[in-house]
């Protein structure tokens, strides 16, 4: 029996929930403590879990016995927490996006590869018994060879609800940063990496009104494209067209639908860890839900226990790597990268598709 792994939390805001509750229901993990910039935010999750909580930031990455951070702070902070935890010997498992450019996500990744230390990023939602198992009917040949995919996410965006949705329209924001990570990660998680894109980008409005309270009344400005159209090369062949949009109103489109030369799949919501698989074959005259060949439901956390399971075994690669996070960051920003320079932009980054779950694994199982 494998050890278990110790985790600290860093960032204690509205997804740590999740990961509070998720840590605890992995053997692997052992959640010890947290901390957040706000040290009154840290100390009341501290008490409602049970767990330590450190005076600072700092203090938690000092801590010998944390071996994982994981980083839920806000999007622009990630690279910055993620390498202070490398360079304080721990490693580290990142909230999406794992960075808001490739070259930030890049450092990240050599200041690991130099400690020899293992980075990880969210989303996990791929490991949810929805994605493996249109997974395995695309592995299985259900659709043939894979030719094409649709993805879209195309909302009206999030200020008519949100309490303060600024962060959606600031850099780092937008449709395709907050979102885009599940859908891209899904797609290469069932097509494989991507070797090239082009992008169509803009934004319907330059500002946006808040409607929720208790801002109700306040312009803000847009300072990010909040419509993203465009296409994608898969290395291993076979094309995705993507639309992720907070300028539209809502349209019964489907989340991810994968073509292949003998059928078409559609695949559930991306964002969530289980939904309905629906497979049309060449022949068949209906789509027709497939039963799930995994278990559908897991939490948020499965990511880290997989890569607490990596970090103990370094010949087993862990899924929800940063390698696959880099690479699907990449991938966002060359949508506005193309549409700026009128150009396919050829991607310097790469990952090896992750290897499938088992499917005989019990909940909140994973291959050891
Ligand atoms: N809220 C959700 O439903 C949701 C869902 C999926 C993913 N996420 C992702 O999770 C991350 C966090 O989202 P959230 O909704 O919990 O945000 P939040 O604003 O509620 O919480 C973030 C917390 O991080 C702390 N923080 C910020 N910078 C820090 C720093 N440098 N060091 C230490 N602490 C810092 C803040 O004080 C705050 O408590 C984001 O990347 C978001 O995209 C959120």
């Amino acid at each position: 029996m494998l050890r278990k792994v110790n985790v600290g939390i860093v960032g204690c805001g509205n997804i740590s929930d999740a990961y509070f509750l998720g840590s605890k229901k992995f053997d692997i993990l052992n959640l010890v403590a947290c901390a957040d910039l706000d040290p009154a935010r840290a100390r009341a999750k501290a008490a409602q879990y049970g767990i330590r909580a450190c005076a600072s930031v700092a203090d938690l990455l000092n801590d010998p016995e944390v071996e994982i951070v994981i980083n839920l702070t806000v999007p622009k902070a990630h690279a910055e927490v993620n390498t202070a935890a490398l360079h304080a010997g721990k490693h580290a498992y990142c909230e999406k996006p794992f960075a808001l450019n490739s070259a930030d996500g890049a450092a990240v990744l050599e200041l690991a590869k130099r400690k020899n230390l293992l980075v990880g990023s969210a989303p996990d939602t791929f490991l949810g018994g929805g994605i493996q198992t249109a997974r395995k009917a695309v592995d299985d040949g259900a659709i043939g060879r894979p030719v094409s995919a649709l993805a879209f996410m195309m909302c009206r965006g999030h200020e008519s609800w949100h309490p303060s949705p600024q962060f959606y329209y600031q850099k780092g924001g937008g449709p395709m940063f907050d979102m885009g990570p599940y859908y891209v990660t899904a797609l290469v998680n069932l097509f494989g990496p991507v070797s090239r894109v082009a992008g169509s980008t803009s934004a319907a409005f330059p500002e946006r009104l808040i409607t929720s309270q208790p801002l109700n009344g306040t312009l803000m400005p847009v300072e990010t494209p909040t419509h993203l159209t465009g296409t994608l090369d898969f290395t291993g062949g076979g094309t995705g067209t993507m639309v992720m949009s907070f300028d539209t109103w809502p349209y019964p489109l489907p989340f991810i639908v994968l073509f292949g030369t003998d059928g078409t799949l559609e695949v559930p919501d991306p964002n969530h860890f289980t939904g309905a698989v629906r497979l049309k074959r060449k022949d068949g005259t209906a789509y027709e839900e497939i039963p799930h060949s995994h278990l559908a439901e897991r939490s948020r956390g499965v990511g880290v226990a997989d890569m607490a399971y990596s970090i103990l075994r370094r010949d087993r690669a862990a899924r929800a790597s940063g390698e696959l996070a880099e690479h699907v960051v990449e991938i966002m920003e060359s949508f506005e990268k193309s549409s700026t320079t009128g150009r396919h932009v050829t991607l310097k980054t790469s990952c090896a598709r992750p290897a499938a779950l088992p499917v005989n694994l019990g909940p909140n199982e994973l291959d050891s």
